[in-house]
Order: structure tokens, then C-alpha cells, then sequence
């Protein structure tokens, strides 16, 4: 959470620059954003609640400075909390993602030594012990060595970097959150995200937790976090193109990004019979496997966790990222933690998958952001390859992880062929469900429910992820409350909340759930609920029917769509913003 962007160059008007660079990191976070540039020994600076939108920075000219958009932790969202957070002489200036855990004690010290706090926020204790740190000392004491020493007595996953004006350097230090530093034609840049150094840097480095970086006018510089020493650092080049990050023609990133959807599950179904071998083998020689994730990735988990057990009869555990710390007493060398993560930087999996490492478990990422933490971390990647991920809502590496699994699924089972059928199947699918009839349709149930308060989403054995899925999908962008269900789970207490006119989403493909769901789904009508049917036939029951493709086992990356397309569709309707929905934020990097 949070982006950040830093840029050290010849450029005079880095200001207007670095807010543009930060409108790509919005997705990390969009409470508040400030800019701040160095002149001469102080501090521009520019900062404000809300999203960026048609802000303007009017600041001085200058030929480094720095900016962050802010998903807020502590302190409300305000001008005031919004960073960069300057020191008392204003010669520093602190930007930061994470949460220092000790804060508190830090700041009481400082305020008893007449330090005078501006904001709420724990990043303001930083600016402060720079000050100290770098006046107090009797030798001097340059700002790499300050953020050094600072940097060791902040707890928790953070990433600072602090503004030095007088010395004209960006100096960052990190703790599993993530930073990586890009070099251009004859400048400098440090960001969140590598997706905000499209266009400026060539090449990237990914800062590790025991680096220290400088950028300035003598270029960059990398030092070591516990001795100071000057080390080497290698650069990679930055392979994201201009044209991954734009809109292509369509109004919103999460509709261009559910379009993309045949085109990422094409890919995985020509290229990736090696990655998803080498998966299936390592689940093969596993004495228990554990498949996490967070949000949508955790609905990928438990499709993966149906579709093993379904085609390959195999036990592969599931746990909520968040929840895995609970269960970790079960691992040990034998055992194989499947991390899936679309950004490979939810602290919540990094924190599981740091603990399976330290007892001594194998760990495998299926992950979309290439050099990520989860990346970094496992030690065997698979990239879903589906292209950045710009809207909050994750789509396209949704599927792209259903279908890597399903393949995994197969290729234990030994009918690796029938795995691939179903998949080509499901890019025709996927197509027919994207086809501007079935849109259509979609816009009509949104019409229909856009004034509802409720909605329920039913599915069995594997449909019961996707329902979860695709109520999620409903409701982190409608905000209208939506709950998935194992259909059999209908009459113990849920049915109570349905009333005339309920929308309920029922998911029936045609497999063994069918009769069951069924009668679920009459059981819901029979007390005035709305039926919609997502299925490749019509039924009775049905008040609307969607149609999809029969897929066999790739039925969830089917089922789906029509729930990303309704998510959408309301959201328009209700006069929300899809790509940036309230409260929440792409990369969740705290716990
Ligand atoms: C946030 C996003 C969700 C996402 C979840 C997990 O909550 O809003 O869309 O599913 O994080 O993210 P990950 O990058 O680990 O898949």
C-alpha cells in the first residue's frame, strides 16, 4: 500500500513530473498524496487529501524531489497526515510505506527532547531522527549513515526514503517492503512499483533488506544496511512497455483488463507445459501441500484445492494467507507452501511464506509482478504472465491462476491432454462470454439490481470459490452487499435474509452439482428470490438465464466473467469509480 516515486536528474520541473509518475501508483493507494521537491536547503512542498484527479503542484523548479500517494494508517486522511513529513528545520523531508510498530515510544522520546510533531502519522518520527541523528553527532554524520542507524531502530515491514536538500540525495532503506531504483538516459529514479518507471528508466534493481540506497548527483549508490560499507548492486532491464499500461480504447482498467482475459488464458495454454510440470512435481514429492493467498488469490487457492482433489484425488491444503500463521506448526522440509499472489507483495503471504522458509519448506509462487517479494522469496516461480494489473479488482491473474492450477491438476493426473482441451474450451468461453450479447444481457441485471441491497451467490463442490468470487466481485466495487455460499449451506441461516425480489447468482455448470444447486436454487425462489442462472443450459428455475460454455473442469474461469462484467456494470450504474473503489487498495502491504 502506498505508491511511492523519486526522481534525482537535470530536470528542473521535477515536480509536475513526480505527479505524474505517482497517478500509475494510485492504485496502491489514493487517501491522499503530496510532492515535495529540494531547493537550496529546504523543502517544496505540495501535499493533499484526496485523489490526485487534475491536481496541479505548483512548485519551484528543481532536480530532485519525491512524491507518495497514501493508504492510510495512522492518522485520518488529511493534508496534515498526507506525507512527505518534514523535520523541525525543514531541511529533510520523509516518505514511507509500512507501519513502524514502535512508533509510539520513538515519538514520546523525541517530544521530550522538543522535537514538535505536525501529523498523526508514524512516518514522522522519521524526519525527526534523521535531524538528530545527523545534527546530534560529534563527528558529522552524513544521511546515508543517518538513515542507517534510524532505520535499524524502526520495527515492522517499512520502506523510507528521506530528502536531504542540502546534500541533494534520496536516501532509502527497506524491510520487506518493496523499492526498486531505475537508472535512465541521466537520471535516477526510486518508486514503489516498477510500473511507475515506464518511460523514464531503462534498467531496475530491486533493493534488498540489507541494502542502503543513495541517489544524487553522483549517480546511485548502493551501501550495506549493517556495516555502511559501499556495495555492488546489479541492474536488470526494465521490460514493461508503454503500451501494457494504457487504456487500449476502453473506458476503465478493470473492463479493459476483463477483455484481456482470452488473450492471458491463450498464452497459458501454449506456453506452459514446462512451469506447470515442474509444479506437479514438486507437489509429487511433497509430504503435504498448502495453497495460500489473500482476496481473489485465496479464491484461487480454494479452486486449486477442489480441482486437485477433483482430477488428481489428491489432498492439497487451503488457508487464507492471513490465517496460515495458525497452521504453520504443520510444516516441515517436507513440505511445499503454493503462494499465489497477483502482486507478490501482500504482507500477509510474505509473512507465511518467511515462516514456511524458516521451517525449512519448499515454497512456489504463482505470481504476476516479475521481481516481487513472493517472487524473490519462493524458490520457484511461475509468472502468470496476464500484464499489469492496473484496476484494484484482480481479474485477468485470477483466471490466469485458476488455469495454471487446473493444468497442474491434470498433469498429476496424468491426462494432461484433457487439461488443455478444457482450457481451449474455456478461451472460446471466455470469448462467448465477453461477446457484446451476453454484455448486454449483463447490463440488464445490472439495471435491475443497481437499487438492491442485497444478493446472494450459490455454487457446489467447484462453483462454491467461484461463488465466493463473484460475490466479491459484486461488492468491492457496487458496494452493494453480496455474499457467496456453498449452496448446501442455503438453509442453514441464509435463507432467513432472502425476500420478494433478492437477486440471487446461481452457479450451475454441468457436473456432478447439478441437481443439488438446482434445488437450492428453488428453495430460494420458492421465498421470492430473483433467480440468475449462470449455465450452459436454461432452466425453470431460472428468471434469467446467462448462458456459458460447457467447459468440464475450467468451469470457474467460465463462471466468472459474467460476475466480473455485473461488478462492473453496477458500478457504472451507481455512479462509482471501478478502477479505485473505496477503503481499498491493490497491494496490501500491511497486516
Ligand atoms: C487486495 C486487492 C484484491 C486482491 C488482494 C490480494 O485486497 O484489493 O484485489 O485480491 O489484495 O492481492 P494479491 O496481489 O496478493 O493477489
Amino acid at each position: 500500500m502506498c505508491g511511492i516515486f523519486g526522481y534525482v536528474g537535470p530536470r528542473r520541473a521535477a515536480g509536475p513530473m513526480i505527479l505524474d509518475a505517482l497517478k500509475r501508483l494510485e492504485y496502491r493507494g489514493y487517501d491522499s498524496w503530496g510532492v515535495a521537491v529540494g531547493i537550496d536547503g529546504h523543502v517544496g512542498l505540495s501535499k493533499r487529501a484526496g485523489r490526485i484527479g487534475d491536481a496541479v503542484v505548483d512548485l519551484p523548479d528543481a532536480c530532485i524531489g519525491f512524491g507518495h500517494t497514501r493508504w492510510a494508517t495512522h492518522g485520518g486522511v488529511s493534508d496534515v497526515n498526507a506525507h512527505p513529513h518534514l523535520d523541525c528545520t525543514g531541511r529533510f523531508a520523509v516518505i514511507h510505506n509500512g507501519i513502524i510498530e514502535n512508533f509510539r515510544t520513538l515519538r514520546s522520546r523525541l517530544e521530550s527532547r522538543g522535537h514538535v510533531f505536525r501529523s498523526e502519522t508514524d512516518t514522522e518520527v522519521v524526519s525527526h531522527l534523521i535531524e538528530e541523528t545527523v545534527g546530534a553527532s560529534s563527528e558529522p554524520c552524513t544521511v546515508v549513515e543517518a538513515v542507517r542507524q534510524v532505520f535499524a531502530m524502526l520495527r515492522g515491514l517499512n520502506a523510507v526514503i528521506v530528502l536531504d536538500t542540502v546534500t541533494q540525495q534520496l536516501v532509502a532503506a527497506k524491510n520487506v517492503s518493496p523499492l526498486v531504483v531505475g537508472r535512465g538516459e541521466d537520471a535516477a529514479y526510486i518508486a514503489s512499483d516498477a510500473v511507475a518507471l515506464v518511460g523514464h528508466a531503462r534498467e531496475v534493481h530491486y533493493v534488498e533488506d540489507r541494502e542502503i540506497v543513495a541517489l544524487g548527483p553522483d549517480g546511485v549508490q548502493f551501501y550495506d544496511s549493517a556495516t555502511g560499507a559501499p556495495r555492488a548492486a546489479a541492474f536488470v532491464p526494465l521490460t514493461l512497455r508503454e503500451a501494457d499500461m494504457s487504456l487500449n480504447g476502453f473506458d476503465h482498467y478493470l473492463i479493459k483488463e476483463i477483455h484481456e482475459q482470452p488473450r492471458v488464458l491463450r498464452r497459458i495454454a501454449e506456453n506452459y507445459a514446462e512451469p506447470v510440470h515442474h509444479l506437479a512435481e514438486l507437489i509429487s514429492e511433497a509430504y503435504g501441500s498448502f495453497l495460500i493467498g489473500c482476496g481473489t488469490s485465496s479464491y484461487a487457492a480454494l479452486t486449486g484445492s477442489y480441482l486437485f482433489s477433483r482430477i488428481a484425488r489428491r489432498h492439497v491444503n487451503f488457508a487464507v494467507g492471513s490465517e496460515f500463521k495458525y497452521q504453520e506448526h504443520f510444516l516441515t522440509d517436507r513440505s511445499l507452501v503454493i503462494a499465489l499472489s497477483q502482486s507478490g507483495e501482500t504482507a500477509d503471504i510474505i509473512d507465511a511464506v518467511m515462516a514456511a522458509k524458516r521451517a525449512g519448506a519448499r515454497v512456489a509462487a504463482l505470481v504476476n509482478v516479475p521481481g516481487s517479494t513472493l517472487d524473490r522469496l519462493a524458490d520457484f516461480s511461475i509468472h502468470l504472465g496476464a500484464g499489469p494489473e492496473q484496476s484494484v479488482l484482480s481479474t485477468k491473474s485470477y483466471t490466469a491462476k485458476v488455469a495454471i492450477l487446473m493444468l497442474t491438476a491434470h498433469v498429476l493426473n496424468g491426462s494432461e491432454h484433457v487439461g488443455r482441451e478444457h482450457l481451449w474450451r474455456a478461451v472460446d468461453g471466455v470469448e462467448q462470454a465477453l461477446a457484446p450479447a451476453s454484455v448486454q444481457r449483463i447490463q440488464e441485471i445490472a439495471a435491475y439490481m443497481a437499487d438492491k441491497e442485497h444478493c446472494f451467490v450459490i455454487g457446489r463442490g467447484l462453483s462454491y470459490p467461484t461463488a465466493l468470487e463473484a460475490a466479491l466481485k459484486i461488492k468491492e466495487i457496487s458496494y452493494i452487499h453480496a455474499e457467496g455460499f456453498a449452496g448446501g449451506e442455503l438453509k442453514h441461516g441464509v435463507i432467513a435474509l432472502v425476500e420478494e425480489g433478492t437477486p440471487c447468482l446461481v452457479f450451475s455448470p454441468i457436473d456432478e452439482t447439478r441437481d443439488d444447486i438446482l434445488s437450492g436454487a428453488m428453495e430460494l425462489r420458492s421465498r421470492g428470490g430473483f433467480i440468475v442462472g449462470i449455465s450452459p443450459e436454461p432452466e425453470e428455475v431460472f428468471d434469467i438465464h446467462l448462458p456459458v460454455a460447457d467447459v468440464g473442469d475450467a468451469s470457474p474461469l467460465v463462471g466468472v466473467i459474467p460476475a466480473q462484467l455485473l461488478g462492473y456494470y453496477l458500478a457504472l450504474r451507481r455512479g462509482l469509480d471501478p478502477d479505485k473503489p473505496r477503503n481499498l487498495a491493490k497491494s496490501v502491504t500491511v497486516k
